[in-house]
């Protein structure tokens, strides 16, 4: 079975990770796939939302590690940032159900999702420095303006895990409910919104989001293109061997 499933059903396309045995983490062909149904989403009128879910017990462990060494994106047209500017322009609403842990991407996707349902069971997390990189999909933006400068240098200089309750506060999360709940929560959301017009839906969303489009795009840019380079230098080569060998990494001399 394949490593995304999508599932389009009374207007609301559901994107699904489902990848258990790897933790929901994210190759590249995962990322296209996702680009592939964002952008089919977008120009299929029958499909009004869509919803990001992983499984009760994870959403996702973030970044394959073995595609960051073995496949690192190489230019703007890669999956991932296909992916990634599909969700940051998309017009319909975007929801997401989160349980488990969300690493890296796990978390920094939502910051262009309109509403996020959470577990009671799920941490997220941006460990980018202890992987020897730096922040991706706008997070280093859009983290700081949500939750405040030092709670945002904390989730991000310091990399841990943040959980239900702490991102309900700082607004990452609509609401927490029990893990083996939110899928059907999410749900039960995005059939209210299918159910609303559409162009109500989208012309919303476009005020609400404002003139910030171009910016977020950029800051994207800027750290695709630090995030690039940085894949490639020792740190990161450190961070992965180490997680390849299951074995802690040494920045000492980095
Ligand atoms: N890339 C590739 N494989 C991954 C992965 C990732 N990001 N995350 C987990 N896996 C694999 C593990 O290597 C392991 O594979 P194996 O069974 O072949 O050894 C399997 O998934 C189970 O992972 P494990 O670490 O044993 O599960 P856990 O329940 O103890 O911990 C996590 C779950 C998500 C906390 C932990 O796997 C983790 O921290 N993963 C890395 C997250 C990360 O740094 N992502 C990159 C963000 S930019």
């Amino acid at each position: 079975m394949s490593d995304i499933l999508t599932h389009i059903d009374a207007g609301v396309m559901t994107i699904t990770f489902n990848r258990l045995d790897k933790k929901n983490s994210i190759t590249s062909d995962m990322y296209a796939a996702m680009a592939d149904a964002v952008a089919q989403a977008s120009a299929d009128a029958s499909v009004r939302v869509v919803v990001f879910q992983g499984h009760e017990t994870i959403f996702s462990a973030g970044n394959d590690i073995g595609d960051f060494l073995n496949k690192p994106p190489s230019t703007k047209e890669s999956p991932v940032f296909r992916f990634l500017r599909g969700i940051a322009g998309f017009e319909k609403p975007l929801l997401a159900a989160v349980a488990g842990p969300a690493v890296g991407i796990g978390t920094t996707m939502l910051f262009h999702c309109d509403l996020v349902y959470a577990g009671d069971n799920a941490a997220f997390s941006m460990p980018f420095v202890n992987l020897g990189l730096c922040p991706e999909a706008a997070s280093s933006l859009l983290a700081p303006r949500m939750f405040g400068y030092h709670r945002a240098a904390e989730a991000l200089l310091l990399g841990e895990p943040f959980f239900a309750e702490a991102a309900q506060e700082v607004g990452l999360v609509n609401r927490v409910v029990p893990p083996t709940e939110v899928n059907a929560v999410a749900q039960a959301q995005a059939r209210k919104l299918a159910a609303k017009p559409l162009s109500s839906l989208i012309e919303t969303k476009r005020l609400m989001k404002g003139g910030d489009q171009q910016a977020v795009l950029q800051k994207m840019d800027e750290e695709g293109q630090s995030f690039g380079r940085m894949l490639r230098e020792p740190a990161a080569k450190e961070a992965f061997g180490a997680f390849m060998e299951k074995r802690k990494p040494d920045f000492s001399k980095l």
